[in-house]
């Protein structure tokens, strides 16, 4: 026979566990629009900071940095290539200067994220499949890095949502033609427009896992310069980017 105090103390423990739930749910919801399509300018607030209104989980956000390359091309492409001091440049100004659209994601919630699906949706990114980098895993290793540092473009938008390691996206400047250099780790989603001469290196870790979303089949076919000067895409890239071509 169940006594009343036992009834009374499952309501309470049942009615407990719910809230906790709820609770998470909501922290979930919180932590999800916190990650997601964050402007440049806030995510700088978020640099070394943890996210606001969840001093439970204190989770750090790490903040994608780009800087201008030393055009040290003797030294290792796995170094940062920092200038002395280094040549910082904001969010707001990379995307003036290359494009580039930046966003950011709990890679770890993605699938459930409603603000990442509604990207893709937006985009029209119906696919996407998994890449990892790293010697043990990529056949023919040093060559595939050699053809992903040489200097290109694509006709379409290159897409990289990094779901961990670390890694460098090189793109023009599209006045100047300098490189500036993208460090990129997990949670980083970025959308190189296509026409955008661009490279990527590891850095010493040799380590970096991605998804690359794409809409119908994917032209990943790499144009190098100076084969590209003159594609199309190109010249609309530059056009939109309100410089001349070359
Ligand atoms: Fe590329």
């Amino acid at each position: 026979m169940t006594c009343a105090r036992c009834v009374h103390y499952s309501v309470f423990a049942v009615c407990g566990r719910l809230l906790d739930l709820h609770s998470a749910g909501r922290r979930l919801k919180e932590k999800q629009r916190i990650f997601t399509s964050m402007p440049f300018s806030n995510l700088a607030q978020y640099n070394s900071g943890f996210i606001k209104g969840q001093s439970n989980t204190r989770k750090t956000v790490k903040m994608v940095r780009a800087w201008y390359h030393d055009g040290a091309d003797n030294e290792p492409r796995s170094h940062p290539h920092m200038m002395e001091p280094c040549q910082f440049i904001s969010l707001e100004d990379l995307k003036k200067k290359t494009g580039i659209e930046y966003f950011q994601f709990d890679a770890d919630t993605v699938d459930s994220n409603e603000d990442y699906q509604k990207l893709r949706e937006k985009r029209g990114y119906k696919n996407e499949d998994c890449v990892e980098l790293t010697r043990a895993k990529l056949p023919n290793y040093d060559e595939k890095m050699e053809i992903f540092y040489k200097e290109h473009l694509h006709e379409d938008e290159e897409i990289r949502f990094i779901t961990g390691g670390t890694g460098y996206f090189d793109l023009r400047s599209a006045g100047s033609d300098q490189w500036i250099r993208v460090e990129v780790t997990k949670n980083d989603l970025l959308i190189v427009p296509g026409g955008t001469y661009h490279r990527f290196t590891l850095d010493a870790n040799e380590y970096i896992k991605a998804r690359r979303l794409f809409t119908e089949l994917p032209k990943w076919t790499p144009i190098n310069r100076p084969d590209g000067d003159k594609h199309p895409m190109r010249v609309q890239y530059l056009r939109d980017m309100g410089a001349d071509a070359p």
